[in-house]
């Protein structure tokens, strides 16, 4: 049997996606209360992360262990993918061993490949062109705040970078409006924004797209692996930073969201973050709850 990824929000379909949604406040709820629920004891997981993270490591890992099952986290320091082994060859060796993979890279090829010829799930805990587990706790985060996100409008003010792909991937599955405002030349990748096309504006004026918009989100403005881009982006996106003065254009009970980390002076204020309207503690949160629940799905769905 083919095992199946979460290399993307479209690899689960919009009522799966709504399912998980409903599993990962469950599954809050429970460990909230002090209820153990370890359905995956005896598996085990394997991370091989390319690039730094807080939230997506301890999460994962933390998950894991609430749910009963262990797991090893792999720098690329830690195997051979470093010195040349093909991933092909390590995507069949790891998955003769472990039940699930998590892969945090450089590149998105490198993880489609790795899937390709992996026995076990493989899910992408942030690519060059995606981070869609970030948008499964961004939309818990709205459910718990506010309800059902489906027709409501949400605002993208910064860099087309892999974050905003996954919030446009997230605005076909989820069905809300998704107002994205870049500078000219930092706009998603076209076939993200084809894809979704239906959902998505673009716009190159941050104060057309936070008009009445029921969320406004931002990300940093370099990347990991565009630090050497730091200086021109800068420049770049003067003008687009979220402050209080964009926050007004919002609807009054607007929340504002980050994935993290963020760069308080350059896209947010921190009269924003640090402010009243700001979720970007419980979007972090609901990393843990909303993976475990991805978990959950992946390792213990019925044989077909
Ligand atoms: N938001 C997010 O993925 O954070 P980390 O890079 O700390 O994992
Ligand atoms: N766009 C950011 C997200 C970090 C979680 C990056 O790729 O560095």
């Amino acid at each position: 049997m083919k095992p199946r990824h979460f290399l993307s929000l479209l690899d689960l379909t919009a009522a799966e996606l709504k399912r998980l949604m409903k599993r990962a406040m469950e599954l809050k709820s429970m460990q909230q209360r002090g209820k153990r629920h370890t359905p995956l004891t005896g598996k085990i997981m394997a991370m091989i992360f390319e690039k730094s993270s807080t939230r997506t490591r301890i999460s994962f890992e933390a998950g894991m262990a609430q749910l009963g099952g262990t797991s090893l986290f792999l720098s690329p320091r830690d195997t051979h993918l470093d010195r040349g082994e093909p991933v092909e060859d390590t995507a069949r060796v790891m998955s003769r061993m472990v039940d699930i993979i998590v892969i945090r890279a450089n590149s998105h090829a490198m993880v489609e490949r790795f899937a390709a010829h992996s026995h076990v799930p493989v899910i992408n805990a942030l690519t060059d062109l995606n981070h869609p587990c970030q948008l499964l706790a961004d939309i818990q985060t709205y459910l718990e705040k506010r309800g059902d996100i489906s027709g409501k409008k949400v605002a993208w003010i910064g860099d087309g970078n892999n974050v905003c792909h996954s919030w446009i991937s997230a605005s076909h599955q989820f069905k809300f409006r998704l107002d994205i405002a870049t500078p000219e030349g930092y706009e998603p990748k076209a076939e993200w924004v084809s894809a979704c096309r239906k959902h998505v504006t673009l716009h190159h004026d941050p104060k057309l797209a936070a008009r009445d918009s029921d969320i406004i989100v931002t990300d940093t403005w370099a990347s990991m692996g565009q630090e050497h881009e730091k200086a021109e982006r800068v420049g770049a996106f003067s003008g687009f930073m979220v402050d209080n003065n964009l926050m007004k254009l919002a609807n009054r009970d607007a929340l504002f969201m980050h994935c993290l980390p963020a760069y308080r002076g350059a896209e947010v204020a921190a009269e924003v973050i640090d402010g009243p309207q700001s979720v970007v503690w419980d979007e972090a949160e609901n990393r843990l709850h909303a993976q475990k629940a991805l978990l959950e799905f992946l390792l213990t769905r019925p044989a077909k």
